[in-house]
């Protein structure tokens, strides 16, 4: 165990690699420092670009997209195109953060199924090509939690490309417990991408992707009455003005409910999979009995997608029903802070800064003395 990991000379780094973003900052901060696109851009020709870098990452990367090929090396939450990874967390390092990963010790959030082989491999890397001086890998579900000042509850995740409910108790993912979902940031914008086709207006560019995702954030929401918005909707009158970059115009109506009520209805996609309550009620279904109180009592939201307008409300009162006809005696509470697009980093940024947990850290003299197996026990 080092106790140098602590000194003011070593840089408490805290990362979480989205599938869409990459939040990256300094321990016992409130926000992170960048929150950059995780994606790597290399110009589709050589020879056209004598003394120019070849490759960009982040917000330089998508400057970049018209000439360059563009990899985004984490899929579903997890790394899987480990080279460019490591350009990414470079440009983190020097063009982001502006620290010398040698001079710190690094915060890094993973999915809570990350298997231990990638765990082991990002050691590696950090180590061996990086030289930082100490590791901690924890799992997002427990970091979103530490954001909301527990141990104990269940995290509802849901952001470009991860969707899940997962159980976590004392401070332990319930692995077995945690439920998957396609329904996704990433499928919602493509919904609504399809949606403002059928009302006649064809998006298809990079940049007009872009632009939906910003439409669904602007404008999207949840219905708390879908069935009668649904009939009542059909009007022009009912359709709502979006104003576009240049100048132009268009009007929304239906589509702006319709797209993100797939959380609610995942068969207006054809999709044979759990809607978000029953998520969430099969995750606590999985655990003990008696852990049921304990988390309905602390259901928490975390990922972009959570902040699509009336999630919070609609989740409540469909549990809420649930509870009173299932479960009369068990209290519900749901709890969604406005920083939850980076609730990860934040629990992270926490964790990182307690001295107290210093013996939790993979420290550089561990991994030198018995290499990357040791992240099996460490980090499991
Ligand atoms: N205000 C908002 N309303 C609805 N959706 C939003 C809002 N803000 C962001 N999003 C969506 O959240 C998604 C990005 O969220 P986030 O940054 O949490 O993902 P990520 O961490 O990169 O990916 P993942 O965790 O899934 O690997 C995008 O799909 C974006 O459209
Ligand atoms: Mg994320």
């Amino acid at each position: 165990m080092s106790t140098t990991l602590f000194n003011d000379d070593i840089l408490g780094v805290v990362l979480d690699a989205g599938s869409q973003n990459m939040k990256a900052g300094f321990a016992g901060e409130p926000s992170p420092r960048a929150m950059v696109p995780t994606t790597v851009a290399r110009f589709r020709r050589d020879g056209l670009t004598d003394g120019i870098p070849q490759i960009y990452c982040g917000t330089e990367a998508i400057k970049k997209r018209g000439i360059s090929k563009m990899v985004w090396p984490v899929r579903e939450g997890m790394i899987q195109n480990w080279d460019e990874m490591e350009k990414m967390w470079h440009y983190i390092f020097y063009k982001e953060l502006h620290v010398p990963p040698e001079n710190s010790r690094i915060m890094h959030s993973v999915h809570p199924l990350t298997p231990k082989s990638d765990k082991q491999r990002m050691a590696e890397i950090l180590f061996e090509s990086f030289a930082i001086n100490g590791l901690y890998l924890a799992k997002s579900p427990t970091l979103v939690l530490n954001a909301y000042g527990r141990t104990s509850g269940v995290v509802y995740e849901n952001g470009y490309a991860c969707s899940y409910a997962a159980p976590v108790f004392e401070g332990f993912p319930m692995k077995y417990a945690t439920v998957t979902s396609p329904v996704t940031g990433k499928m919602l914008s493509d919904r609504l991408q399809n949606l403002m086709f059928k009302a006649g207006y064809s998006f298809t560019t990079p940049y007009e992707i872009d632009l939906i995702d910003q439409i669904k954030k602007d404008i999207c929401y949840i219905s708390q009455d879908y069935a009668t918005e649904l009939t009542a909707s059909s009007g022009y009158e009912s359709k709502a003005k979006y104003n576009l970059p240049d100048g132009q115009h268009i009007m929304l109506g239906q589509e702006r409910f319709l797209c993100p009520e797939v959380l609610f209805k995942p068969e207006l996609e054809d999709l044979k999979c759990r809607n978000i309550i029953d998520s969430i009620c099969r995750s606590i279904d999985m655990c003990d009995l008696e852990y049921r109180p304990l988390f309905y009592n602390n259901i928490v939201f975390s990922g972009g997608t959570s902040l699509t307008t009336g999630l919070v409300e609609r989740v409540t009162r469909e549990l809420t029903q649930i509870l009173k006809k299932n479960l009369p005696d068990v209290t519900l509470k749901v709890d969604a802070m406005e920083m939850r697009k980076y609730a990860a980093w934040a629990g992270g940024s926490m964790l990182a800064s307690f001295p107290n947990l210093r013996e939790f850290w993979f420290t550089k003299e561990e991994y030198e003395d018995v290499g990357s197996e040791r992240i099996k026990f460490k980090f499991f």
